[in-house]
């Protein structure tokens, strides 16, 4: 199939050409946000990884620079993947990141990098000490799996700790193995991992406080012992390699026994995700000027690898999301930061709109290709919800697949058609659907993205995602966001609990071909009470 160049998105993060992989070492310094990300600067397929580099200041407008980090050292000549940043008490950052030390087998070790002049806020150029690299894999570590080593924090006794992902057991465990420094040069590695699970390897490790209900964030070096008190969780997140999704667990951080322990009793690291759709590879980091945690992760193309050597590109950054806990402490709430909302323009509203059974409603008068649309819908009464299949009540996904959005309900489905065709032969649909619990359970809500119908096109990969939301659908009201941009619909439930990222390339419905309606396939009525639509303005997008 041919993907059309107005495909591309307008707002999401990307270069001009080239794959892109995961988001590393994002931070903020002296005003200015900093992000890298692997790239292949020779194509659009991964591989020659190094570091390129982006700032901006206010995450959306994106200036590209020289790139950062490039192979140069025997520790990195393989391969510059990914790693994090940490912010010295000096206020100096420094990266630690995977270097690929052999042609062979990819062989892991971690190494440092420093600005070579702290007085350039756009921090241009990396030294990379001669001591590299800092942590090589000993102890029975196996050498292809030890990589992407988390922001440091220090510890009370006045030591940094950080994450290098892992496995164990042959593989069959993911590990997060903690290293211990003074110095940022002398590291040694706690014997036992802070964490592990039977979940095969895991990347990208991600580790850090939050307080339930408090959307400030908190910054992991410099809270303790702010950051310790009893009220404080910590998050740790990682990316299931063998599933290619990332997991979060909520817990509790024993610094002194160098281990965490999800609150969850039952354990399963394969509850709860970021995103149910296409998001990996994800990191937070601290922004001291505003106080709060963001998340940047990456969405990779669902098209062919032939498409995405013929149009040249390939991978996208999700939109940066503030994150906090919820009030129960049990899930991470996510929500487009604010500064996205510059780029609204052309506003269109509807407004108290009851939507009757099988029917659907266009929104008009904005363009829908690039937009941002936010509504809240209200269900008269759940009466009428259908029951939930005891045999498919645990899997969000397969319940989806089997009740997709062409598949008529009691309450839901009901949500958007995005990116949809005059005629609605090309549409994603985005939506809930809500079940009957058990006696004294409070309703299932379930959250899809259904991109089946979303191209004409053949070859696509078009999976379709979902996820539980966890509300009690008091006053019979849920919201909804969406932010399309041509060839991603990134969707937020319920403010932000439960959120889905998904990639489709419609064939007709491009650009002002495009189109937006508000579906109800249940039996019962669901009222708007308020939709607003905005077309998305381009930002710089680093290039000029
Ligand atoms: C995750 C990952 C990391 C690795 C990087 C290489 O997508 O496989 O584990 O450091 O990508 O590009």
């Amino acid at each position: 199939s041919i993907v059309d160049p107005l495909l591309r998105t307008g707002y999401h993060f990307q270069p001009p050409k080239n794959w892109i992989n995961d988001p590393n070492a994002p931070m903020y310094y002296e005003g200015w946000y900093h992000f890298f990300y692997q790239y292949n600067p020779k194509g659009a397929v991964w591989g020659n990884i190094v570091w390129a580099h982006s700032v901006s200041r206010d995450l959306i407008n994106w200036e590209a620079i020289e790139t950062a980090i490039e192979p140069s050292i025997p520790g990195d000549q393989y391969g510059c993947w990914s790693g994090s940043a940490t912010t010295l008490p000096d206020g100096t950052p420094v990266i630690m990141y995977t270097g690929i030390s052999r042609p062979d087998v990819n062989h892991q070790v971690q190494n440092v990098a420093y600005p070579r002049n702290r007085s350039d806020p756009l921090l241009r150029e990396w030294v990379k000490p001669s001591h590299n690299p800092v942590i090589v894999p000993e102890g029975g570590i196996n050498a292809t799996q030890f990589r992407d080593p988390t922001t440091a924090w220090l510890a009370s006794d006045g030591q940094w700790r950080l994450l290098i992902g892992s496995a164990a057991e042959g593989g069959a465990r993911g590990a997060a193995f903690v290293y211990r420094s003074r110095d940022f040069r002398r590291w040694r590695r706690v014997r036992r991992p802070l964490h592990s699970a039977a979940t095969g390897m895991w990347e990208c490790p991600d580790f850090y406080p939050a307080a339930p209900g408090r959307a400030a964030g908190l910054d992991a070096a410099a809270s303790a012992p702010a950051g310790r008190g009893p009220r404080v969780k910590y998050v740790l997140k990682n990316s299931l390699d063998l599933r290619r999704y990332d997991y979060y667990t909520v817990g509790a951080y024993d610094e002194k026994a160098e281990r965490y322990v999800p609150d969850d009793p039952a354990g399963d690291e394969r509850h709860l995700r970021y995103d149910y759709g296409n998001f990996y590879a994800s990191k937070t980091f601290y922004d001291p000027a505003k106080r709060r945690r963001i998340l940047w992760g990456w969405a990779n193309e669902s098209d062919t690898r032939a498409d995405d050597v013929a149009k040249g590109w390939a991978g996208i950054q999700a939109i940066p999301r503030t994150v906090w806990l919820d009030s129960s402490g049990k899930q991470v709430i996510q929500w487009p930061i604010e500064e996205v909302e510059a780029l609204r323009h052309q506003p269109v509203t509807l407004r108290d709109t009851v939507i009757k059974p099988g029917e659907h409603v266009e929104v008009t008068g904005t363009q829908t290709a690039q937009a941002d649309v936010e509504v809240s819908f209200e269900v008269s009464s759940l009466a009428g919800a259908e029951p939930l299949d005891p045999a498919l009540a645990g899997d969000a996904e397969r319940l989806c697949g089997a009740r997709g959005a062409d598949v008529e309900g009691g309450v839901g489905p009901f949500g958007l058609w995005v990116l949809a065709s005059a005629n609605l032969e090309e549409r994603t649909a985005v939506f809930f659907r809500v079940f009957r619990a058990a006696a004294g359970d409070k309703p299932v809500v379930l959250m899809c993205t259904d991109p089946t119908k979303s191209s004409l096109n053949p070859d696509l990969y078009k999976p379709t995602f979902a996820g539980f939301v966890d509300t009690d659908l008091s006053e019979g009201k849920i919201s909804l966001r969406s932010l399309i941009d041509r060839s991603v619909v990134e969707s937020f439930g319920a403010g932000g609990k439960t959120c889905i990222l998904s990639r489709v390339y419609p064939s007709l419905a491009i650009d002002k071909n495009a189109h937006l309606y508000v579906f109800n396939y249940g039996k019962a009525d669901v009222k708007v009470s308020l939709l607003t639509a905005w077309q998305m303005k381009k930002p710089l997008m680093n290039s000029a």
